[in-house]
């Protein structure tokens, strides 16, 4: 991998570098009862008052099923050379398992051929939390029948599209399916029991371990990966509690994943801390850690914001030192307090921006866990945007996001991290789950009640990164 450096600030990308943009399908495509779709988890949860801001639901959301063609036009202004969006499960099939619905499959085959014929490259992602409700009904990720009924459809997905899509992505994120969906309760199917969280959290990497040999036997040239949402654990202070606790918040949202993909086994001391909770990993089978530790191809790693906890029993203590602390945490079993770093940006969504957590991630994840390719399949912020009186999107803020956290991807990679390409998050301004349209994370705005589209700023600013294959280097504030 090469990248050189022509002046103080700017930095180039190897040449092979991919950027893209991401979507998912329940937040961009509406149409949910259209062309034989049937319920996924998400539309009985968004519909069940109270759930989501505002009661919002995707039912409509950016009508992406009926401007398809818009959007990809949009791709090809914008000029990227991937674009990575997902399938929904129940508009292939509908029931979870058994019949097949073509229009459903229809539908993909027109976006797979529209990107195709714009030289976009379809980067495909299996399962991006929209689980078809009748599987839910029968015990969801809790239960490994959904594992294998995920097979099932993969080899639909796979066999449908092989000679189309080179680049699989098995799941997005699978801690917000597992951990939010069972354990929080924030996201569907909107149940709060660690135990169910955790055996949600087994069952969708068996799931993923399933999909990867199918994908191989069906495609030969398919490159296989999975998407984790991982972050940058930092403690509080040195004091050993913090260092702990920081220790535990790692092991939840990247070691109980990273672990058994790369290492073939569950971190000791997350198994120990989760034998209290029933079922838990107790339905882990033998063999199961086989499966999950397939060879890949390539990572996908989501980065947003670092995260910096303290033990909970030393909240008054951090306070002291001028943190901000949280008052609770959505994992009481956890014993942590999140920390806020006073005079750090925010976004809209209240996360911390240090691109230099990214950096540290990535340095991170190859000298611990993989030298494999890997994609940052999603990075982005949600802003209060607005249409000013001259109708434009003046982004600013976004823009110094993505500029440093692009810069920070360079720094990965003059580091020796195999990075080799970047999606923004996201194409369009779309439903954003529990937030419903309150946050916006697009670069292309979205008028939700007519769905007129508007390029922000950020995305004429991301269209002259990909056509110089540069950017300006700028530094996260903060910096460690
Ligand atoms: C990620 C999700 C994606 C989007 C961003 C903001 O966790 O994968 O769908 O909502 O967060």
């Amino acid at each position: 991998m090469t990248s050189s450096t022509t002046n103080d600030r700017t930095r180039h990308f190897p040449p092979t570098f991919l950027w893209g943009a991401a979507t998912a399908s329940y937040q961009i495509e509406g149409a949910s009862t259209v062309d034989g779709r049937g319920p996924s988890i998400w539309d009985t949860f968004s519909h069940t008052p109270g759930a989501v801001w505002n009661d919002d639901n995707g039912d409509v959301a950016c009508d992406h099923y009926h401007r398809m063609d818009e959007d990809l036009d949009l791709m090809a202004d914008l000029d990227i050379g991937a674009y990575r969006f997902s399938v929904a499960w129940p508009r292939i099939i509908p029931d979870g398992t058994g019949q097949v619905n073509q229009r459903g499959l229809d539908f993909y085959r027109r976006l797979v051929d529209g990107l195709r014929d714009r030289d976009i490259e379809p980067t495909l992602t299996l399962y991006h939390w929209d689980l078809p409700q009748p599987l839910e009904d029968r015990g969801g990720w809790t239960v490994r029948d959904t594992a294998e009924a995920f097979a099932a459809f993969v080899e639909v997905v796979a066999r449908t599209f092989g000679d189309d899509v080179e680049r699989w992505i098995t799941l997005n994120e699978p801690w917000c399916s597992s951990w939010l969906g069972y354990g929080s309760g924030h996201h569907a199917p909107g149940i709060r029991d660690i135990g169910m969280a955790a055996a949600a959290n087994h069952h969708l990497l068996l799931a993923h371990g399933l999909a990867v040999p199918i994908l191989r036997e069906t495609i030969a040239q398919a490159k296989v990966g999975i998407t984790l949402n991982l972050s940058d654990h930092r403690p509080g202070s040195e004091d050993p509690l913090d260092v702990a606790a920081a220790r535990r918040a790692d092991g939840n949202l990247n070691r109980l994943f990273l672990d058994p993909i790369f290492h073939g086994r569950y971190p000791e001391d997350m198994l120990a801390h989760y034998s209290k909770f029933s079922p838990g990993f107790s339905v882990v089978h033998e063999g199961d850690l086989e499966l999950i530790s397939r060879p890949i191809d390539f990572l996908g790693v989501n980065y947003y914001s670092p995260v910096t906890v303290v033990d909970e029993s030393r909240a008054t203590e951090a306070r002291t030192a001028g943190y901000i602390v949280a008052t609770g945490d959505q994992f009481p079993d956890l014993c942590l307090r999140g920390l806020e770093t006073p005079g750090r940006d925010r976004t809209a969504m209240d996360w911390e921006i240090q691109a230099a957590g990214l950096t540290a991630l990535l340095v991170h994840i190859r000298d611990e866990y993989s030298t494999l390719p890997i994609y940052i399949t999603e990075n982005g912020a949600a802003f209060d945007d607005y249409v000013d009186p001259n109708g434009r999107v003046l982004d600013f803020n976004r823009v110094a996001y993505l500029q440093e956290h692009i810069s920070a991807v360079h720094d990965a990679i003059d580091a020796g991290v195999n990075v080799q390409g970047y999606f923004v998050w996201s194409l369009l301004d779309n439903f954003e789950w529990a937030f419903g349209y309150s946050r916006r994370f697009g670069i292309v705005w979205v008028d939700f009640p007519t769905g007129t589209r508007l390029p922000k700023e950020s995305f004429h600013w991301y269209r002259d990164a990909i056509a110089s294959n540069t950017v300006q280097y700028a530094q996260s504030p903060g910096s460690r």
